[in-house]
């Protein structure tokens, strides 16, 4: 898992002036708006005993822990003591990280990690957001299955005549020619040539025939997005993928899917429907992968030429774990386990303000070793190689 990235942790209407607790990175936050209707992501382990501060209360902009109801600023530090006689000082360890957020996209955007804002890397640009051609639908489903196994599951052309043979794909024609892949720092994009199975449904009315090959565009986005850009004889559907790592091995999916065809309202649960039937099936396989986890490096598994954009990925990946972004595994809150101690994700005020340097309750994390777990750069192979 990579910190210092900006994770779209929320669909932007789901978060109110009711705190609402979402969980990424194996860490869990709370997500409220003030009263301008700006989002506050605050750590959501209160600094006294480590309760969820999720499960508190709105007071104007700050949140009130459920427990003593310790007052907490948008900037995480702690106002108001309950328990505290008048004219008693406050803590300057009463304070929780609070992670700079953007709304995009329709989406809530945290980013987790403690980078000064001008070297963080940017968001994804989803041209369709903007176009009024195009309608909106958002999907999401839990996979139990680690993120990068889901996440390479969206970048991988070849599954789809095998998994989705009927919606998507055709088992008579599952060659994959050869296809170029664009990349720049945080992207890697290519355009696939597939052959489409027959229309079926509400679209096979739209459209009787079959085209030879259709081309899809697809691509990652760092450090957990898959877009899709299937173009249908009728009309263009694009997907952006968001793999939201819940923890090591279970991952939320929350897809926006735009559309231009069919673009009233009428259509919007069939287009859902499409997508949840999509995801349903690529579940069932992914959920069985062994190891749960991608391995490290990259003659861990097998890549084909097919598999380019996978690959392009982990060398990225593991340039990445080189430089210290990865969270390490034996870090990570566990799921069903007990642990003596909490860490949280080292906010952007542990690096700016100097003077707070020991003002933090919770441990960072990440914090022990560089990068987490060892990777041995040196162990590549060439895409196709292992054919
Ligand atoms: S645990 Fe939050 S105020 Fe005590
Ligand atoms: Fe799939």
């Amino acid at each position: 898992m990579l910190k210092n990235f900006w994770y779209a942790v929320e669909f932007a209407h789901a978060v109110t002036r009711a705190p609402k607790r979402v969980t990424c990175l194996g860490q869990d936050f709370v997500l409220y708006r003030k009263r301008d209707g700006g989002v506050v992501c605050l750590s959501d382990l209160c600094a006294h005993r480590g309760a969820a501060l999720s499960g508190g209360t709105l007071v104007d902009d700050k949140i009130a822990c459920p427990y003593h109801g310790w007052q907490y600023e948008p900037d995480g530090a702690c106002s108001r003591i309950p328990a505290n006689p008048e004219g008693r000082g406050i803590p300057k360890r009463a304070r929780v990280d609070s992670y700079p957020v953007r709304e995009q996209y329709g989406m809530i955007w945290a980013f987790l990690g403690d980078l000064p804002e001008d070297e963080r890397p940017p968001l994804p640009h989803f041209p369709e957001h903007d176009d009024p051609a195009f309608r909106t639908v958002y999907v999401e489903m839990v996979i139990e299955a680690n993120y990068e196994r889901t996440f390479e599951n969206v970048v991988d052309a070849a599954h789809t005549p095998f998994v989705h043979g009927t919606r998507f794909g055709n088992p008579d024609k599952p060659e994959i020619p050869d296809y170029d892949v664009t990349e720049d720092e945080w992207s890697a994009t290519a355009d696939i040539r597939l052959s489409p199975p027959p229309a079926g449904g509400l679209w096979k009315r739209l459209y009787k025939g079959r085209p030879e090959e259709v081309v899809v565009t697809n691509g990652w986005y760092l450090p957990n997005i898959v877009k899709l850009h299937v173009r249908l004889p009728f009309g263009d559907m694009i997907l952006y993928d968001h793999n939201v790592p819940l923890d090591r091995n279970r991952t939320l999916v929350k897809i926006v899917g735009y559309r231009n065809f069919f673009t009233g309202k009428w259509a919007d649960s069939d287009a859902r429907k499409r997508i949840r039937s999509i995801l349903l099936q690529d579940k069932v396989v992914v959920e069985t992968q062994r190891p749960e986890l991608l391995p490290y490096d990259l003659p861990g598994e097998l890549h084909l030429r097919s598999d380019a954009l996978q690959v392009a990925y982990r060398r990225r990946r593991q340039k990445l774990m080189a430089d210290g972004w990865w969270l390490g595994e034996h870090e990570e809150l566990p799921v069903n386990g007990k642990r003596g101690s909490a860490t949280v994700i080292p906010s952007p005020a542990r690096r700016e303000n100097p003077e707070l340097a020991r003002a933090w309750q919770h441990r960072p994390r990440g914090a022990g070793r560089q990068g987490g777990d060892p990777v041995p750069l040196d162990r590549t192979v060439t895409e196709g190689e292992s054919e």
